[in-house]
């Protein structure tokens, strides 16, 4: 398949995904210098803002990058996990609530009659915020990817923060996702492999790595103050990708 071929489509088929996602974590050239961002974000903090609304028992915090139009708000989609915004948009008296019983069977039939184009998806979010351009140990490594840059965010965890096993997206994908940490060591990130969760090893700080979301994957912090690079990136950007592998 040619570039051209590539960027005249809006979705990657099973075979095309595996092409790039050549194992769970894909390294790509590209990476973050950690004691820069670390300097750097201290000067943001007070633009993280809480991952969604449920489970705030965990320290899970998170800053847009690229969100819906560029504007810094409180309670930005782009800091919640996606499946969870959806459900409170059509069941708002649900927000912020603990788990009932009928919260979490309204929370399961949603699930049943969900289309992923239908909902508030990746695809959305596609305008940097000014903390884009102001963090720059970030956006000087990802300028060649600036124009394909969709929902991205620093994600800051302290021990225990935690994603449940969960994937992002189906076959055929309409998206890519790349990941990274500042603290490898930090926290621990978990691939679903014939039945078993399997820790990734060697996962080198600030390195930025195609991420294979669509494999089942849980991540957990055993330390304070680890970030993460939640980034997602069109289609379109295959080529510079390739370019990076
Ligand atoms: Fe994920």
């Amino acid at each position: 398949m040619t570039d051209s071929e590539i960027l005249s489509m809006n979705s990657l088929s099973e075979k095309e995904y595996y092409e790039l996602h050549l194992q769970n974590l894909t390294p790509l050239n590209l990476k973050i210098d950690v004691d820069l961002f670390l300097n750097e974000i201290e000067m943001y903090q007070e633009f993280f803002q809480q991952w969604g609304d449920v489970h705030k028992e965990f320290a899970r915090y998170a800053l847009p990058l690229v969100n819906l139009d560029g504007k810094l708000i409180d309670d930005d989609p782009a800091c919640w996990p996606l499946d969870r915004w959806n459900f409170v948009e059509k069941y708002p008296h649900y927000k912020n609530k603990d788990w009932t019983d009928e919260h979490v069977q309204d929370w399961k039939d949603y699930f049943k009659e969900l289309s992923i184009d239908d909902i508030v998806n990746e695809l959305y979010f596609k305008k940097h915020t000014p903390l884009y351009k102001k963090l720059t140990s970030v956006s000087q490594k990802l300028n060649i990817l600036d124009n394909h840059l969709l929902r991205t965010c620093i994600l800051k965890w302290d021990y225990l923060g935690h994603f449940k096993k969960h994937i992002d997206t189906l076959h055929p994908t309409k998206w890519l996702r790349l990941w990274g940490t500042t603290n490898p060591k930090g926290m621990v990130l978990r691939y679903e492999d014939g039945g078993s969760m399997i820790p990734e090893i060697n996962i080198e700080a600030g390195r930025l790595y195609l991420h294979d979301s669509i494999r089942p994957h849980e991540a957990l912090a055993f330390d304070d103050g680890v970030y993460q690079f939640f980034i997602a990136l069109d289609l379109e950007s295959i080529p510079i990708i390739k370019e990076l592998l």
